[in-house]
């Protein structure tokens, strides 16, 4: 069973700025609700228990939006406003299933993961990348359905522009599963069009085994000089570790770029 997620939120959102100068990027909001609050529900609508966000002291105000309680029973008890008695419920729930873990220097998702090694019980857990947005489907619950079949690792998988493969971990898959789901064969982090072995990326969804810390901690720093879990997945699947590629069914969001945000919270908005 999957019951532990994590997501990284260390990011200083460049390619959102100004917005991101002065605010964490997963708060901004999307039809009135913070970007993260989405990611959220798909876990807790997944079976998810418990999830971990990797912060930075920079996105310390990710952490104060959950721990506002002086200012929401204040509003409270003078205004008797339910929907803000609602919010602040949701608030607290999520709270509980919170907790953080710190990454101060931008050393890469692959650093961000290790971060998170000593709240990691189980064998599996699910990551979360919070710049991907999937709606109408939630993509977790169905790579957990996949996971509890076969036992083995899952990311998230589309089919991208020939042209672009150079922003994407592109998989070259082994074996045909069923219609939506497939062996790996190998992975690799942003390769030129030139190398890219096929057009199918990798989302920012994965279901990784607990072993995954051992390569973790040796990861030497691949593309752009950062620690990426591409790379150390990539090392497991060395030593016959199995993944499966699965091509979801929703409709995928960039939340991680300006002109991919306005879209996104128009998307949102027709929900
Ligand atoms: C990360 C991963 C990459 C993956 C992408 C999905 O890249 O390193 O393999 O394809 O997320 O969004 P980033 O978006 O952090 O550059």
């Amino acid at each position: 069973m999957i019951k532990q997620a994590i997501i990284p939120l260390a990011g200083i959102g460049t390619r959102l700025l100004p917005l991101t100068s002065v605010f964490a990027k997963e708060l901004l909001p999307m039809n009135g609700k913070p970007g993260i609050e989405y990611i959220i529900e798909e876990c807790i609508d997944a079976g998810i228990k418990e999830i971990v966000f990797i912060i930075s002291n920079k996105k310390e105000m990710i952490r104060s939006y959950f721990y506002k309680d002086k200012f929401y029973k204040d509003i409270i008890r003078r205004k008797k406003d339910p929907r803000i008695k609602k919010e602040y419920k949701k608030i607290l729930k999520y709270r509980k299933m919170i907790k953080f873990v710190y990454q101060n220097k931008p050393l890469g998702t692959g650093d961000a993961v290790l971060k998170t090694k000593k709240y990691i019980k189980d064998k599996f857990f699910l990551m979360l990348l919070p710049d991907d947005l999937i709606i109408n489907d939630n993509c977790s619950k169905s790579m957990i359905k996949i996971h509890n079949r076969y036992k083995a690792s899952v990311m998230a998988s589309m089919n991208v522009n020939n042209k672009t493969v150079s922003r994407w971990g592109i998989f070259k898959l082994k074996k045909k599963i069923d219609k939506k789901n497939f062996l790996i064969d190998s992975v690799v982090e942003k390769p030129s069009i030139k190398y890219a072995p096929s057009n199918k990326a990798v989302i920012g969804r994965y279901i990784l085994p607990k072993k995954i810390f051992l390569k973790l901690k040796k990861q030497k720093p691949g593309k752009g000089g950062e620690i990426h879990i591409t790379d150390s997945i990539q090392s497991l699947i060395n030593e016959n570790e199995k993944f499966i590629s699965h091509n979801f069914s929703g409709k995928y969001l960039d939340c991680g770029s300006m002109d991919g945000y306005i879209k996104s919270s128009l998307e949102i908005s027709k929900i």
